[in-house]
């Protein structure tokens, strides 16, 4: 469930409209005079079952909780999220200070330019030189703004000052230190050639420093801060933005000279993790891009424990989030992508940045030809493991097989069949060893290492509030922007999640899809990765546009029925509706008859 789902579940819409609105009990509902217009008959109505309100009067607006909120309080969606959120004790992702990321940003931004500058100074010569050795081009350092920090200790601090920033800003960024002792003051990179780290907007929010000779450490990074944190940040990916939406694919590649070489070759797809394999934060951000990742890992990096490690946790991210998303959608429109992780193991010897210097046409092959995780992770985590002794077996098989559960009975086998041989047993030895293994976990209550991923209940699916055909409207739109002009004259009423109507709104306002991310607010990112994740049969135009037809109709006729029973379930029962609003339900009747889908519709 998304936090939106755990706050609508622990609201009642009574609850929510009673501090601004006198309700009286009314049939099943309440009644009161409507809040947003001026009126003398009351035809503001409540409707507990449906959890939504409705004005039959001159503003002739309704909608769930999240709605009136927005409007009794004049909020956009993300202050009413928050706002309930809070009321609701539902803890919301912290996000940082708006104005004092401002600051953090610019700060950095100044220092990327003070560095860009002293690049080209007499100070930078022998960057410019190293950059040379390099084979870096012109175009990729003004690109990825690369710059070199002077040595003497306090060229950016002085720099910095004139430009008006304070000390403890700088110090804040991460860009100048502090000596806790004497209290002086001093530049954090000194001497070496700097890589500003861009986020996914291209605000500059830290900086790699790397050295120019052998020396250790080879690169120092700006340590966490309010705007930086390395576990979720992917270098690059503001370049690659685009085209990793537009090929669904990512690849991912482990150092900022390597993703600068393949920016530089033309594949724009490729961000770095920044020496890691992929941080589960990291995949989580790509979940919302793309639908197949590659990882290009150095051969020395690939074999190494805390790589597979990695690897195995990002995998659990990924069928975890793929398990979610085909429980929740059950429609039989859509249908799940599965998300595919592959994994080229590069030639000895030869990083991204080499290879592709060397011979492009084979990083592309091996790019191509990269196998799917588990083929990867199987081989390297059983030669980890000593495999003539039975300990060391279910050792491998205690790594594997959680991953292999996680997958559908299909690919499930196949990989069952794939350890199996790995580590010299039968898969009927193999089944029976998991089937122990789980056995003697549960009892011993051992602090599993490798816990199974997470399980999705179905009580949690019953109190989702996933909505097919207007996720499927969306997916559509999404998908076909061109569509839009089908949609719009659509009045976003009709849809009844907040979180849908949101969407949809902001996407009539959109040009392209990019925007949409950014104007929708950032608690509402998960459900546009699971609306661009829905996988839409493919249809003739025309049929599409049939189809959308459609299920607009049946958005309108439903929401005209809801507004149907909000008449009725204020009246009294078995009394004909008070005479005022006659005149109503005859508009509504019609409503209903004319959204009547085709081939249903009353003569
Ligand atoms: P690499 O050693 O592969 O770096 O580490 P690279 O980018 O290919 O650099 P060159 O080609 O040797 O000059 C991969 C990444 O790991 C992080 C950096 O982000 C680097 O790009 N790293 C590596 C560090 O943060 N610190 C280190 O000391 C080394
Ligand atoms: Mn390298």
């Amino acid at each position: 469930m998304s936090v939106i789902d755990h706050i609508k579940a622990r609201l009642d819409i009574v609850d929510v409209v009673s501090p601004y609105v006198a309700l009286q009990k009314s049939g099943r509902g309440f009644k009161a005079n409507c809040p947003f217009h001026n009126e003398r008959t009351p035809s503001f109505v409540v409707n507990p079952d449906h959890q939504s309100w409705r004005c039959f009067g001159a503003c002739a607006e309704g909608g769930g909780a999240f709605d009136f909120v927005m409007k009794a309080e004049n909020m956009d969606f993300g202050q009413a999220l928050h706002l309930l959120a809070q009321r609701t004790g539902v803890q919301l992702e912290k996000r940082g200070d708006p104005e004092k990321s401002d600051i953090l940003h610019s700060i950095n931004r100044a220092a990327a330019n003070f560095y860009q500058e002293t690049l080209k100074t007499e100070e930078g010569r022998q960057a410019r030189g190293y950059i040379d050795s390099r084979k870096l081009n012109d175009s990729s350092v003004n690109k990825f703004m690369l710059g070199y920090s002077p040595a003497s200790g306090d060229g950016l601090t002085s720099h910095l000052k004139l430009h008006d920033f304070k000390v403890e800003q700088a110090i804040e960024a991460g860009l100048v230190r502090q000596d806790e002792e004497s209290g002086r003051t001093y530049d954090f990179f000194r001497g070496r050639l700097m890589f500003p780290i861009f986020d996914r907007r291209g605000n500059v929010v830290g900086f790699g420093g790397r050295a120019l000779d052998d020396s250790n450490p080879k690169y120092i990074n700006t340590s966490a801060t309010s705007i930086f944190d390395k576990r979720n940040t992917l270098y690059a990916l503001n370049f690659a933005l685009d085209d990793i939406r537009g090929q669904r694919t990512a690849v991912v590649v482990e150092g900022y000279m390597d993703a600068i070489a393949a920016h530089e070759h033309g594949y724009t797809n490729v961000v770095a993790s920044m020496g890691t394999a992929l941080t589960e934060e990291q995949v989580a951000q790509l979940r919302t891009l793309a639908d197949k990742f590659i990882l290009a890992l150095d051969p020395d990096t690939a074999g190494q424990e805390a790589t597979l490690r990695s690897l195995e946790s990002s995998w659990r991210v990924i069928q975890s989030n793929a398990v979610q998303q085909r429980q929740r959608s059950q429609s039989a429109l859509s249908q799940w992508k599965t998300t595919d992780l592959r994994v080229a193991a590069l030639p000895e010897g030869l990083d991204p940045d080499a290879l592709i210097r060397k011979d492009a046409s084979q990083w592309e092959e091996i790019v191509a030809g990269a196998a799917p995780l588990l083929e990867f992770l199987i081989p390297n985590v059983a030669a980890r493991f000593d495999l003539t002794v039975p300990h060391g077996k279910s050792q491998v098989v205690d790594v594997i097989w959680p991953l292999i559960a996680a997958l559908d009975r299909l690919d499930r086998e196949q990989h069952a069949q794939a350890l199996a041989d790995a580590i010299g047993v039968s898969l009927e030895a193999l089944r029976a060893s998991v089937g122990n293994q789980r056995a003697s976990r549960r009892q011993s209550r051992r602090a599993a290492e490798y816990e199974p991923p997470p399980e999705v209940t179905e009580s949690a699916l019953a109190e989702s509030f996933a909505d097919p055909i207007e996720e499927y409207i969306l997916a559509l739109l999404l998908d076909k922007p061109d569509l839009k002009e089908f949609a719009e004259n659509f009045d976003s009423q009709y849809f009844h999640s907040v979180e849908n109507r949101e969407v949809f709104t902001n996407w009539m306002s959109c040009s392209k899809i990019e925007e949409l991310w950014d104007s929708v607010d950032e608690s509402l990112h998960p459900h546009l990765t699971h609306l661009t994740g829905i996988s839409l049969m493919s249809m003739e135009l025309n049929e599409t546009e049939r189809a959308l037809a459609q299920m607009l109709g049946r958005l309108q006729n439903r929401f005209h029925k809801i507004d149907q029973q909000n008449i009725l379930i204020s009246g009294p029962s078995g009394e004909p509706p008070p005479r005022e609003l006659g005149e109503r339900i005859s508009e509504i009747n019609a409503n209903i008859r004319e959204s009547e889908p085709t081939g249903v519709r009353r003569q």
